[in-house]
């Protein structure tokens, strides 16, 4: 937009320096609380070691995703081409206070769960996925990011959607998330319904819930000889979806 001067100036040039541009598109980072690691036993024995996504994951993970978004079956297309941004936007500064959960066996990364903090009420619920089916490997992916906004961050509510059958059956149904009413408040994917959960909800029964579908709890106490097993973080060989 070009619009004529109401007053003589002495300069009518000015250079902007790029990061000063940065700085407003960014905005501040609110002060997040780590995101812990934690273990927990699959019913095929497996044990799954969740913990925090590495700069050093980026490049594989993306690699991997460029497959999975490719696979037309149970909404892996959608929801892996939803996560290569997501994952790409770590490194391009474009998600606004994010939180990103990888999943190992044995050093490979089966698993994936990522959420963002809307204010100090609200966090968003983005995506859980799994490369190794039947396993039940989803469900403590999606209880580790619950636990981290309801217990680590505290806010009142969690808002999730869900692209897929197994994750609606996975969450919304077995954790009896209710809904917003729709179409007034919608996800941030795609104008989705918003199905959610409040402390009261988490508190009075839902905190349970691994403990419920799994027999048991989250261990928060990694030992070194898990993290020693799982220190080579590496995507899997196939895709066996
Ligand atoms: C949603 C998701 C994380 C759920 O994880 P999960 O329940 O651990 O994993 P699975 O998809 O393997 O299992 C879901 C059900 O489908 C069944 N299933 C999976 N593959 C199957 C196959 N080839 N044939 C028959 N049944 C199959 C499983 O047995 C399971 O049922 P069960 O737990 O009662 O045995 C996972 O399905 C996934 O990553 N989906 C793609 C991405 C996605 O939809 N993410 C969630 C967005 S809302």
């Amino acid at each position: 937009m070009k619009v004529e001067l109401p007053t003589p100036v002495s300069t009518e040039k000015m250079e902007i320096d790029v990061r000063d541009i940065e700085g407003i598109l960014q905005g501040a980072p609110m002060n997040l609380p780590p995101v812990p690691e934690a273990t927990i036993t699959l019913k095929d024995g497996r044990v799954l070691y969740i913990r925090p996504i590495k700069d050093s994951d980026i490049d594989p993970m993306l690699g991997y995703l460029e497959k999975v978004m490719k696979v037309e079956k149970d909404f892996y297309d959608i929801v892996g081409v939803r996560v290569y941004g997501e994952i790409l936007a770590l490194r391009r500064k474009r998600l606004k206070d994010p939180f990103t959960m990888v999943g190992l066996v044995n050093g490979e990364w089966l698993g994936f769960a990522n959420g963002r903090v809307w204010d100090k009420d609200v966090a968003v619920s983005l995506h859980t996925l799994t490369f190794s089916r039947r396993a039940r490997l989803g469900w403590p992916m999606y209880y580790a990011k619950t636990y981290y906004a309801m217990e680590l961050l505290g806010v009142k509510e969690w808002w999730s959607t869900f692209e897929s059958y197994n994750g609606w059956r996975m969450a919304g149904l077995s954790m009896a998330q209710p809904t917003k009413p729709w179409p007034e408040f919608q996800h941030e994917l795609g104008g989705a319904k918003i199905f959610y959960l409040t402390q009261d909800m988490w508190q009075g029964r839902v905190k349970n819930y691994i403990k419920e579908v799994i027999g048991q709890d989250m261990n928060f106490n990694v030992t070194d000889e898990v993290r020693k097993a799982n220190e080579n973080f590496r995507v899997p060989e196939t895709l066996d979806l």
